[in-house]
């Protein structure tokens, strides 16, 4: 049995898990940072980092509680090493640095976007490489050919802003509040999503890639008219995303056979905004048209979490890779 304590503190979650090479979750402890960030209706990258510093040892040893576990009875200390917010970022690595230092085991550089890329074959024992990935977070909006640890293909990326960004730049120009893509669902629930005319970027276009700035203009737009109400606005908008997602993954799927050599028969979805429902029931849809079997991790587990980088971990571990003590922490590190 390997066992492996995984850290994550890229953005403004603080979180620890324990988990086993045979998919066993000991223990997940998760700390938000809503309250610190709320007054500036967005996270603030220098209260982030201090955040963490307070939250993470806490964090360590609920995790280790839970397991009912001891640090001697870890086997490798694993952290998101980036992409992210950088002062967070070194919390979390420096933190399983000393760790692995102390205890004399081996450490392991996870990539964020590689634990949100490999989560699904953490809650799913039956997801084999390769697969069709949609990564959608508040950063990312990407469609992966996962091939196998370390080994992505991009078949399409976003020109402007990431979806989840789109989400949480429309909440609070509406003064949803934060963090916004919840609040926005929500608000979305008791609106009506034809009443406002807003556009779909990119729809129809001849190349596979997400676009997603314009229609976050149109909301200012649609706002500052003073013509709609807020609730038909977000559920217009939300609309407008799930249709955008739609149409760019119908055009990747009916040009596979010259973006991915290999016919994938499975629709991956991670990433914060998997935790939308008309996302979820939008991919259900086209996963069903096309043959395809969707595999859609539980929320928790699709929003930034400490399991995706401990299982992360344990896929690295088993391939060989592990990291010296003097890995750097990378704000930018694409897949
Ligand atoms: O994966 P994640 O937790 O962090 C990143 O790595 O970015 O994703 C966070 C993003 C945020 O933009 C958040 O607004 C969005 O996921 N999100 C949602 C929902 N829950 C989280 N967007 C739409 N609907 C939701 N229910
Ligand atoms: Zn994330």
């Amino acid at each position: 049995m390997t066992i492996i304590l995984g850290l994550e503190s890229s953005c403004d979650e603080t979180a620890a898990a324990i988990v086993t090479h045979d998919r066993q979750i000991l223990a997940h402890s998760l700390a938000g940072q809503e309250d610190h960030h709320r007054a500036f209706g967005g996270v603030v990258p220098e209260i982030a980092a201090r955040a963490h510093v307070e939250l993470m040892t806490p964090l360590i040893e609920s995790a280790l509680d839970k397991a009912k576990m001891q640090l001697s009875d870890i086997d490798a200390f694993a952290a998101t090493a980036g992409p992210g917010l950088i002062g967070g970022v070194m919390v979390g690595l420096v933190s399983a640095k000393a760790l692995a230092m102390a205890m004399d085991k081996p450490l392991i550089a996870v990539n964020h976007l590689e634990g949100h890329a490999l989560s699904p074959r953490l809650c799913d024992e039956n997801l084999d490489y390769p697969y069709l990935l949609l990564l959608v977070s508040g950063g990312h909006c990407q469609l992966l050919r996962v091939n196998g640890v370390g080994d992505y293909n991009r078949l399409a990326t976003t020109i402007d802003d990431a979806a989840g960004e789109a989400f949480d730049k429309s909440a609070k120009i509406l003064g949803l509040g934060f963090p916004g893509g919840p609040l926005l669902e929500k608000a979305a629930a008791m609106g009506d999503a034809h009443a406002v005319p807003l556009p779909r970027p990119l729809k129809g276009a001849k190349e596979p890639h997400f676009s997603f700035a314009g229609l976050k203009s149109a909301v200012v737009r649609a706002h500052e008219s003073g013509q709609y109400a807020v609730n038909d606005i977000a559920a217009s908008f939300q609309t407008a995303v799930t249709d955008c997602l739609e149409d760019r993954l119908e055009y990747s799927l009916s040009h596979m056979d010259t973006l991915s050599k290999l016919p994938l028969t499975k629709l991956v979805v991670a990433g914060g905004v998997a935790a939308n429902g008309a996302v979820r029931a939008m991919l259900e849809r086209v996963a069903a048209k096309w043959n395809m079997q969707t595999v859609i991790p539980p929320l928790w587990l699709c929003t930034d979490n400490a399991a995706m980088i401990a299982w992360a971990g344990q896929e690295r571990f088993a391939a060989g890779l592990i990291d010296g003590l003097d890995v750097a922490a990378r704000p930018r590190w694409p897949l």
